[in-house]
């Protein structure tokens, strides 16, 4: 198949690696791709939010499909646009991507479709915002509606902290349009996890569990980034969770949405609070009464979840996403080995604050049990360089959580750039578990 990628971060590099580990070989283009995408797919020089740039070269080059990575092309309308011209594409239409670029729209979704999240209200005035906080106790979680770059969420511990939220989104505009409405929200205690459902309109296939560690420090300290590391499987994701999770929260959002006149096919991520005798930490009972929570939804692959999880994945990974976008997914087109996964993130000092780009890195040849997925690096005259605070993420597969874990460890170690950094603690809470 001659597929193209649309993106140019560690998620779309683990995408187009995935594709090329497929038995069939495939014709693997990247738009705009990075130096780690250029060794298993042609890079384009198109932007991933460039809709008409990439509609322009699916109909010079007769992609047989299109995989979009991340939101903001999807939000955009970039699915639609290659629909309109025939292109089979996974991903959903911008109406279903709402459910990320909306908090507000993927509330009234679940509260239609009767999903287990938190409570919630809406809010376009401070003074009733404020108003309304003492229903919620403490703590509380505010949100922007809109795409904030995983910035809109404040989980407040005080009424004052609540409430300097609320003035930064509804009074200073500190997210311009992405905060004129915020969310006050039930917090929700327990340990998260990571849903990645396939869908194609109708059907959905879990792919494997897995948890990301969004703080930047180890012991989940310090401020929230895109994510430092992940794992797959989750073992908070009981099987016996999982019938609850496809049945009570996907299917009905994709039926929800499906009565709205929205064909919702690619990936449905369920950001999942579970809140039972086996979750770190545990909490009083949602208000919603169910174990597991909704959090948020994402309309993409995750990342870095993604590092974690496709390395799992066998068979046919380019017949998969194409069932999926053309409305025939069956549960046979996801097999799953049984090999957990780990994935490190390799970071810029600094980071997710600011930092220095250009820093030379090397070692990456000497990295040989694990898998380098590039993040955020530029191939120059001079070598790879860093041009990203995610640079690097590097997975390791093995038998058991633990060897996954060593192998990812002993490649980071290999790696070396300038005020590089990264959490040690990846999958701690599965190893608290014993
Ligand atoms: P989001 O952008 O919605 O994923 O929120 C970012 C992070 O904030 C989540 O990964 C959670 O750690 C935290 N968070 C969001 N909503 C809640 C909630 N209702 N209860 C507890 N934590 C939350
Ligand atoms: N890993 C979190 C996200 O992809 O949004």
């Amino acid at each position: 198949m001659k597929i193209l990628v649309v993106g140019g971060g560690g998620r779309e590099h683990a995408i187009a690696w995935r594709l090329a580990q497929d038995a069939e070989r495939h014709d693997i283009y990247c738009a705009p791709g990075n130096a780690g995408t250029a060794a298993v797919a042609t890079n384009v020089a198109v932007g991933a939010e460039d809709v008409a740039g990439v509609v322009a070269w699916a109909r010079a080059h007769n992609p047989d499909l299109v995989v979009v990575g991340p939101e903001a092309p999807l939000v955009k309308g970039l699915v639609d646009a290659l629909l309109s011209i025939g292109v089979p594409t996974f991903g959903p239409v911008a109406a279903g991507a709402r459910l990320e670029g909306s908090k507000r729209f993927a509330k009234e979704v679940m509260d239609a479709a009767g999903v287990p999240t938190g409570r919630a209200e809406t809010f376009t005035d401070a003074a009733a915002a404020k108003a309304a906080l003492p229903a919620f106790g403490l703590p509380v979680v505010i949100k922007a509606d809109g795409l904030a770059a995983g910035k809109g969420v404040v989980v407040a511990e005080t009424a004052e902290q609540a409430e300097a939220a609320i003035d930064d989104m509804l009074v200073a505009n500190k997210f311009g349009a992405a905060g004129a409405e915020v969310l006050i929200e039930e917090f929700l205690h327990g340990e998260e996890c990571s849903i990645l459902a396939m869908v194609d309109g109708e059907r959905a296939v879990l792919l494997p569990s897995s948890q990301d560690h969004k703080r930047v420090f180890d012991g989940d300290r310090g401020p929230n980034t895109g994510g430092m590391g992940a794992y797959s499987p989750a073992p908070v994701v009981t099987d016996d969770k999982l019938p609850l999770i496809k049945e009570k929260i996907i299917l009905p959002v994709v039926r929800e949405l499906k009565r709205r006149g929205i064909v919702y096919r690619g990936i449905l991520y369920a950001g999942l609070m579970v809140n039972d005798a086996g979750s770190h930490p545990r909490g009083p009972r949602a208000k919603s009464g169910s174990t597991v929570n909704v959090v948020e939804f994402n309309a993409r692959f995750g990342d870095p979840e993604t590092e974690a999880v496709l390395p799992r994945l066998g068979g046919s990974f380019a017949t998969a996403l194409l069932h999926a976008a053309t409305g025939c997914l069956a549960d046979a087109d996801i097999v799953v080995r049984p090999e957990a996964a780990a994935t490190v993130i390799v970071a810029s000092g600094g980071y997710p604050g600011s930092y220095a780009k250009g820093k030379a890195i090397t070692g990456l040849d000497k990295v040989t049990d694990a898998t380098v997925f590039h993040c955020g690096t530029q191939a120059t005259d001079a070598g790879l360089v860093t041009a990203g605070g995610r640079v690097l993420s590097v997975t390791g597969l093995g038998a058991d959580l633990r060897t996954a874990v060593d192998r990812a460890y002993a490649g980071v170690a290999q790696i070396s750039f300038d005020g590089m950094f990264y959490r040690r603690d990846i999958a701690h809470r599965a190893f608290a578990r014993g």
